[in-house]
């Protein structure tokens, strides 16, 4: 795993904005798997700009999302489909028949995931997934104790995490139960994943992702198993890691190595 610690979250948002447009430019034709959640509305902001002054086209990008819930029409304000278009695909020159997310109010969800895992397949796989990481040590909605070869397939999301997006839905609203999620098997495939945390309640999650073992009750420590992980942190999110000396040397305030 690369470790990249910068010294703030603008500094860490700027560095995840940085690899994917250097992603984009090396092959305009990218297949993105992308993540919702509060961490990334700051990176899409960043991509926007990026996009407004030139410096960055979407135009034949392919982008895969992770997860949306069961049971809700892409219209809906809660929906990741809503999320990614406002603070994303509304702004920028993205074809949206290119930009796919796990339909949540599919007749039959078991039917939605199977489509979607083919279709990841047949776009020739993802270029780049971004991840973000839930204080349980979740990617995706792949919550603690899913299989680690898992499939896209529909998740009972734990009630820490329905509590976590509470914010996203009407009071009047129940959060949903289940997502369409893709599996950890599915982000192992992708060629490369860039793992984004930010702030200190994601210190602890940080840590055993890691440094400590791989397990499904952290399963974003199976990223250990990956060949090509960026994980970008501020310090907040490192401050519960053992070897930040190192991760400091190899990569000091996250710049490139030699050999990168
Ligand atoms: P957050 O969510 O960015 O809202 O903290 C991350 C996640 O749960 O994957």
């Amino acid at each position: 795993m690369k470790i990249l610690i910068l010294d703030d979250e603008a500094a860490a948002i700027a560095k995840a904005a940085e690899i994917l447009e250097n992603q984009i430019s090396q092959k305009p034709a990218s297949v993105l798997g992308l993540a919702t959640g509060g961490t990334m509305v700051p990176l899409y902001d960043c991509l926007r700009k990026s996009h407004a002054k030139g410096d960055v086209s979407f135009a034949s990008v392919v982008t895969f999302n992770l997860d949306e819930y069961v049971g809700l029409a892409p219209e809906h304000a809660g929906s990741y489909h809503t999320y990614m278009r406002v603070a994303l695909f509304d702004h920028i020159d993205i074809d949206v028949s290119n930009v796919h997310l796990p339909v949540g109010n599919a007749a039959d969800p078991v039917a939605e995931s199977a489509r979607f895992e083919a279709l990841i397949s047949a776009s020739g796989g993802i270029d780049l997934q971004l991840l973000g990481l839930g204080q349980n040590g979740h990617i995706g909605f792949n919550e603690p104790t899913s299989s680690l070869s898992s499939p896209t397939r529909v998740k009972t999301l734990t009630q820490s995490t329905r509590d976590a997006n509470r914010q996203y839905f009407d009071e009047t609203e129940d959060v949903p139960r289940y997502a369409i999620t893709m599996g950890i098997g599915t982000i192992l495939r992708s060629k490369a994943c860039l793992m984004l945390a930010t702030g200190p309640n994601k210190a602890k999650a940080v840590a055993k992702m890691v440094e400590g073992p791989v397990m499904a009750s952290c399963p974003a420590s199976v990223l250990q198993m990956h060949a090509k992980v960026t994980v970008v942190l501020d310090q907040a999110a490192s401050k519960d890691l053992q070897l930040t000396d190192y991760y400091h040397h190899v990569h000091p305030r996250g710049a490139g190595s030699e050999f990168d």
